[in-house]
């Protein structure tokens, strides 16, 4: 969502005294932290984590946020603010006109790229808040393999996302937002509860929180690594252009640390929300990405008043969704104007338009066209990094790899072209906490930790070492 213009807004770094700004910190978290929360959490993490092992993959999961997202989620944030700009204007507006912004221009088209896909998943979502109710015994497999079904609401979703962004400063989305997710968290709970109290659930909390780490290999890691990069919207430059509508006495560190918080908590407890119900109801964890769509009906029948509760979890999950795409289409759009110099509704209607036309094959990739499904023809018998359908190539590509590489690139940029020094008197300026010895260690983490390590799991994962 875009902020609020206050009557006073604090003086640009950047020469630009007009840039709109967050209302306050607390509309800047729940932003951000509406952009974080999203499929990433509900849909996205359960299955991947069920696919790699449960526990012992949530803990190399929890490690890569404290250790590699948090350092640099202050990097993409501290570069927004400073320049006050979208991700290539920031990368010119720090060092002027380099090769560098090709980094945010990956950026920008991995933005593109993610709201195409993310957008057909964000449509089932919200053809499940009705589907219980009309046609209850519809498995999710032919839900998804309907044409009529799935297309209308892709262009539905696409549609209200690009009218909220349209709208620009849009009061309504924030104070939704304010109010529905916490009605989420409380669902959440009480879904959770049920599922923990179903017979055979122990097996799923096991599974969950028993760690063996012996099923950890290099695609367990990179899996681990780009989901959290998906999961806190980070590689992509989100947080630098929602970073770049924040007032210099912000505390950034404090502003970071709760969407962490926050968003780490959701996926936490969305964990808990699936394992326990898949082994209660026989399930297979191993499922993919239709685990969570699979296994929540049968949850909510076990439930008092279950069709009412599953129609308002599905809700809330689009909206949780919706705040998200907005996101993706935001960081594309500000790059339009800013960079390209076109109007906003010229800029939504493109955007739109390229979202729509490579969510269109991956809306058609799950079970509607054959050569889609299944693309072993071009990708070979184990796809990439496993996927084999246009949609989960995408996600694999863009929504993993595309994020890693964007914020190896970025931390090297921040540690070594603008300078870490720069960036920590960027994050001090409303953090009197970031004193001179946590500016040090951070900054070891921006110029070496994080890129090495981003570059070893990369090469890890491509069998390259
Ligand atoms: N973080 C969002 C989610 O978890 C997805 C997203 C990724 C949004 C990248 C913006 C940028 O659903």
């Amino acid at each position: 969502m875009e902020p609020t213009t206050t009557s006073d807004p604090a003086p640009a770094h950047a020469g630009d005294q007009s840039r709109e700004q967050w209302s306050s910190k607390i509309g800047f978290v729940l932003a951000a932290a509406g952009s974080a929360i999203g499929l990433g959490n509900i849909w996205r993490f359960p299955y991947v984590t069920g696919e790699n092992g449960g526990a012992a993959f949530v803990i190399v999961y929890l490690a890569c946020i404290a250790f590699i997202c948090l350092p640099y989620l202050l990097a993409e944030l501290a570069l927004g603010r400073r320049s006050q700009k979208n991700p290539v204007g920031a990368i010119k507006a720090v060092t002027g006109r380099t090769p560098w912004m090709l980094v945010g221009g990956l950026g920008i088209l991995t933005g593109l790229f993610i709201l195409s896909y993310y957008g057909v998943i964000a449509g089932w979502t919200f053809g499940y808040i009705f589907k219980n109710v009309v046609s209850p015994d519809t498995a999710f497999a032919d839900f998804i393999a309907t044409p009529g079904l799935v297309l209308p609401l892709f262009a539905l979703f696409l549609g209200s996302t690009a009218a909220i962004v349209q709208g620009g400063v849009e009061d309504g989305i924030e104070r939704a937002a304010k109010v529905l997710m916490p009605i989420l968290l409380v669902l959440m709970l009480l879904v959770i509860v049920r599922g923990v109290t179903l017979e055979g659930a122990s097996a799923g909390l096991s599974f969950y929180l028993n760690p063996d780490f012996s099923k950890i290999g290099s695609g367990a890691i990179v899996a681990a690594l780009g989901q959290a990069f998906f999961s806190l919207s980070l590689g992509m430059g989100a947080m630098v252009t929602y970073g770049s509508y924040l007032p210099e006495k912000e505390n950034l560190l404090s502003a970071g640390g709760y969407v962490a918080l926050f968003d780490t908590g959701i996926a936490l407890l969305a964990g808990l929300m699936i394992f326990p119900a898949v082994f209660a109801l026989d399930g297979n964890p191993q499922a993919g990405p239709t685990l969570v769509f699979d296994v929540l009906p049968g949850l909510f029948q076990q439930m008092p008043l279950g069709t009412s509760v599953g129609m308002l979890f599905f809700l809330l999950l689009s909206v949780a969704a919706l705040t998200s795409t907005v996101s993706l289409m935001e960081v594309v759009v500000s790059y339009c104007m800013d960079e390209r110099h076109w109007s906003r509704s010229k800029s939504v209607a493109v955007v739109t338009g390229g979202a729509f036309a490579f969510g269109f094959p991956a809306a058609l990739s799950q079970g509607i066209s054959p050569t889609l499904t299944d693309m072993t023809w071009l990708v070979g018998e184990s796809g990439v990094l496993g996927a084999t359908d246009f949609l989960g190539i995408m996600d694999t590509i863009w929504g993993n790899i595309s994020l890693a590489l964007g914020a190896l690139l970025l931390c090297v940029f921040a540690g070594w072209v603008w300078g870490v020094a720069d960036a920590a008197a960027e994050i001090r300026s409303g953090a009197g906490a970031f004193a001179p010895g946590a500016a040090q260690v951070w900054g070891m983490f921006i110029k070496y930790v994080c890129p090495l390590v981003i570059l070893v799991v990369l090469l890890d994962a491509f069998q390259v070492i």
